[in-house]
């Protein structure tokens, strides 16, 4: 006789319960539940195919199938009651379809087991997330162009170690961001391409004796192919830490842009405003708008890393197939997810809502010597001096400026000419920041055609 407490799953071989405390270590069911609806998908699928391969009845497959329905909708009306006892959605979702077809609910766990299921259930909630990046980096993306678009020409103060080094365009800039957020919707695409290879049939490790028929099932959940290697199939989560490293790519960007945002919309700086819909207020200091949305979106990146490195620490040094360790990758792919989704759409919200200053990114433009390298340039390209030498001569005028107290294009010719006797008049149509980012026409430069030509190619990608 079997004790009455031991489990209703494999209680043949046990003959006491378990401790409430390996209860509580062992449950997964209080995260593993945001996987209903995937681990139902992948039962009605299993079961259709048992049922054409005949290893099953049509009419169990039938009930089976149809409950399954019945309890999907039990749970997602948030009737359902979900047992710790059960420890996971799998045996939750089973030990309800016993009750609500009885005996056929018996046969759905034929020819495979809780490794190859939780696999399959996990792959095809990534897979959705996936998608669901690939939405949210596209939306980003169309915010950027239209920011880039409206500012292809507006002249702004490029920095290298945030001092100004030369003037560019405020679409330039914008771009550089779609670039970046290009490559992490490539990186996803590449992914989800790659992962898409249904583990269901892997069984617990070594395949199963049943005549099943693996493409079928991974046809109907939208799989491209079975995975080729059981052992593989049931124990790598490779797909989650891919998921998780371009997901640390992505809020890496974003966090990059966001600290930028954070210090444009500075009363210091004033490159931007942001709106009030997506900025805060000070409970003391009643001037104070606040940019917390840029600032909870910096912060992120460190969320998402940690899940990345937490579920890499998980998974080194475990030996094939299955372990139970591989339970611990859920709750660190779900917080990732969601906040990685609520950073890009907060990311979204903020760029298609935020005021660049056209006046004060031109006013910063033109200060800090931000044309220098345009007059070594003319040095070079009109008197023929060496770069080297150029840069010199540069160099000097720039701390002459300095010491005035003024800009370059302020310097007399008299004041140019006692650093360097040949300079002309000519000097001074180079030292403007329209000039200077007229003039970068190099692919890939500031220049307005450049920028309007890239936003004309992205245009078409996004
Ligand atoms: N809840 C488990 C998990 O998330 C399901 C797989 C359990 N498999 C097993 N052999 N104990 O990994």
């Amino acid at each position: 006789m079997t004790d009455q407490s031991s489990n209703q799953m494999w209680g043949g071989r046990f003959a006491a319960g378990p401790d409430a405390i390996m209860e509580a270590i062992n449950a997964s069911i209080g995260f593993d539940q945001r996987m209903a609806a995937q681990d139902i998908a992948g039962s009605r699928a299993h079961a259709a195919m048992l049922a054409a391969t005949g290893v099953i009845t049509d009419n169990d497959a039938q009930a089976i199938r149809e409950g399954l329905l019945t309890v999907l909708s039990e749970i997602q009306s948030g009737s359902f009651q979900f047992s710790t006892a059960l420890e996971d959605i799998h045996m939750n979702v089973e030990a309800r379809l016993k009750e609500v077809i009885g005996e056929p609910a018996g046969r759905l766990h034929t020819g495979r087991s809780r490794n190859d299921q939780v696999a399959t259930d996990f792959k095809l909630w990534v897979r959705d997330q996936f998608d669901a990046a690939e939405t949210g980096l596209l939306a980003l993306i169309r915010a950027l162009l239209t920011q880039a678009e409206a500012g292809a020409d507006w002249v702004m103060p490029g920095f290298t170690h945030l001092q100004t080094a030369q003037p560019v365009t405020w679409g330039h800039h914008m771009m550089a961001y779609v670039e970046m957020f290009g490559r992490d919707l490539s990186r996803v695409r590449d992914a989800r391409a790659r992962m898409n290879e249904s583990p269901l049939g892997a069984a617990a490790l070594a395949g199963t004796s049943f005549p099943i028929d693996r493409d079928m099932t991974a046809q109907a959940l939208g799989f491209d192919r079975p995975a080729a290697n059981s052992l593989d199939a049931v124990s790598d989560r490779d797909f989650a830490l891919e998921f998780l490293s371009i997901a640390s790519i992505c809020a890496l960007h974003l966090s990059r842009f966001a600290e930028e945002l954070v210090i444009w919309s500075s009363a210091q700086f004033r490159f931007v405003t942001l709106s009030d819909r997506f900025s805060t207020g000070s409970s003391i200091m009643p001037q104070k708008k606040n940019p917390d949305a840029a600032e909870l979106i910096r912060a992120k990146v460190g969320r998402i890393y940690g899940a990345n490195t937490a579920l890499m620490m998980v998974m080194k040094g475990l030996p094939l197939a299955y372990s139970k360790d591989m339970q611990e990758d859920k709750e660190q792919v779900f917080d990732a997810a969601d906040n990685w989704m609520l950073a890009l759409a907060a990311m979204e919200g903020m760029v298609k809502d935020m005021t660049a200053n056209r006046d004060s990114l031109a006013a910063a433009a033109g200060s800090g010597f931000s044309t220098a390298t345009d007059l070594a340039d003319w040095l070079v390209r009109v008197l023929g001096l060496p770069f080297r030498d150029a840069h010199h001569v540069t160099g000097s005028l720039v701390a002459m400026a300095e010491s005035k107290g003024c800009d370059l294009p302020d310097l007399t010719l008299e004041d140019m000419q006692s650093v360097h006797a040949d300079i002309t008049e000519d000097v001074y149509s180079v030292l403007t920041v329209e000039n200077s980012v007229n003039s970068r026409q190099s692919y890939g430069g500031t220049a307005p055609d450049q920028v309007r030509a890239q936003i004309k190619r992205w245009k078409a990608l996004a």
